[in-house]
């Protein structure tokens, strides 16, 4: 039986990663050190929480204590840190808690792995630590320059782990995945603000003039991708993980809003956000050659994620109702209507 240690886990690609580990590997233990974040929500894995395969830690991956106790008593061989920080306005407005987490807490995680040792190291990077590209596409080798604190905090605990590759041997591997969407997605990120907010009839804020392109990728094929690079990956590699879906922001409003059969009208072109990446594009042959592909097609699985969200919306309206209200307002500078 493998042990796992999975952080971050109560989050949204986490949570949907450990729930289909359970469910594709029987014979596997997962510990989930999480430090349940606003992003982190118990709710996500409340259907498992009583397996007995999964342990939960409440806990900092930045704090040491924590993480080598971990080390101590489950002796994990396989680490994925999922933990960061994740929304690039938040680290816009107050970047500390991503340069902590997601360079600091990816520090704390490699010493326990060296000092204790492991089978792998798999550090969940992402495509935008390679910056914007106006054509082509990134190739793993290819230069980094991010461009957002988040981005430039993620490089960081990226290139981190590399180091701990070449310099101590620590068998790891990187992989830059595309923009995820899906079930669990907090309501802060485009697709899962966007759905909530047209089911609410609240206004749909597209920064800039909505032209920007990212590439989409369902999480559940995220998911499969992480699940074969642990099985076949190579050691030392940094692996792109793209779902093949560019698309402009202003199109995916507007199948949002076509399939809940909303109107145009709430669409509200709002202030660009500062040092906005026009495009982000990923070459995923490398991933592709060693045999893994998305299975999921955009249009259905978007199809599928809203009809998620109008089946959950006891998932996602208390998160809204509460402390997303004030972050609402100061980050669009618009008041929350229905207050
Ligand atoms: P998320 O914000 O939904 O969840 C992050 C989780 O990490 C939360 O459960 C939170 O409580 C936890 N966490 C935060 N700081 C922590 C700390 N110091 N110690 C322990 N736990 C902590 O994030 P997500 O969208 O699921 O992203 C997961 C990972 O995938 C991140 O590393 C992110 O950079 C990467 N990634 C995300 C996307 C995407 O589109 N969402 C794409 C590519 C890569
Ligand atoms: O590319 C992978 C990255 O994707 C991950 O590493 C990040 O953790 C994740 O947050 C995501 O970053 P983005 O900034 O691309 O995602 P976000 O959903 O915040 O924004 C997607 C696009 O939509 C971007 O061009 C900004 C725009 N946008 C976003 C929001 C929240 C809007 O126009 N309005 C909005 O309200």
């Amino acid at each position: 039986m493998k042990t796992y240690l999975v952080t971050g886990g109560s989050g949204f690609i986490g949570s949907n990663f450990v729930r289909q580990m359970l469910q594709n590997d029987t014979n596997c233990h997962i510990v989930n050190l999480d430090k349940l974040t606003y992003a982190g929500n118990p709710a996500n894995l409340v259907d498992i929480e009583m397996d007995e395969r999964y342990s939960f830690v409440h806990g900092d991956i930045c704090d040491t204590d924590v993480v080598r106790q971990i080390f101590h008593q489950h002796k994990p061989q396989i680490i994925i840190n999922f933990a960061a920080e994740t929304h690039v306005d938040r680290s816009i407005g107050s970047p500390d808690d991503f340069i902590k987490t997601d360079v600091f807490g990816v520090f704390t995680l490699l010493e326990a792995s060296k000092e204790f040792g492991v089978d792998l190291f798999l550090q969940i990077s992402t495509d935008e630590v390679y910056g914007s590209i106006a054509e082509g596409s990134f190739c793993e080798g290819d230069p980094l320059l991010p461009s957002s604190p988040y981005s430039a905090s993620k490089a960081g605990g990226d290139r981190l782990a590399y180091s701990y590759y070449v310099t101590y041997n620590l068998p790891v591997i990187i992989t830059r995945a595309s923009n995820n969407y899906g079930p669990f997605q907090y309501p802060e990120k485009l697709i899962s603000l966007f759905v909530t907010n047209a089911l609410e009839d609240r206004d749909l804020p597209v920064y800039g003039d909505g032209k920007n392109v990212r590439d989409w990728l369902y999480v559940s094929d995220h998911c499969s991708a992480v699940h074969f690079i642990i099985e076949n990956g190579k050691l030392g590699e940094v692996y792109n993980v793209g779902g093949g879906n560019e698309l402009q922001n202003i199109h995916i409003t507007h199948q949002i809003l076509e399939q809940l059969g909303k109107s145009a009208d709430l669409i509200k072109f709002v202030e660009d956000r500062k040092g906005h990446d026009l495009r982000y594009s990923l070459d995923c042959s490398k991933l592709n050659q060693l045999g893994w592909m998305p299975e999921h097609s955009f249009d259905e699985a978007l199809a599928e994620t809203i009809h998620w969200y109008q089946s959950n919306e006891a998932w996602w309206a208390p998160i809204k109702s509460g402390e997303f209200k004030e972050y609402y307002k100061s980050h669009y500078n618009m008041a929350y209507e229905g207050e």
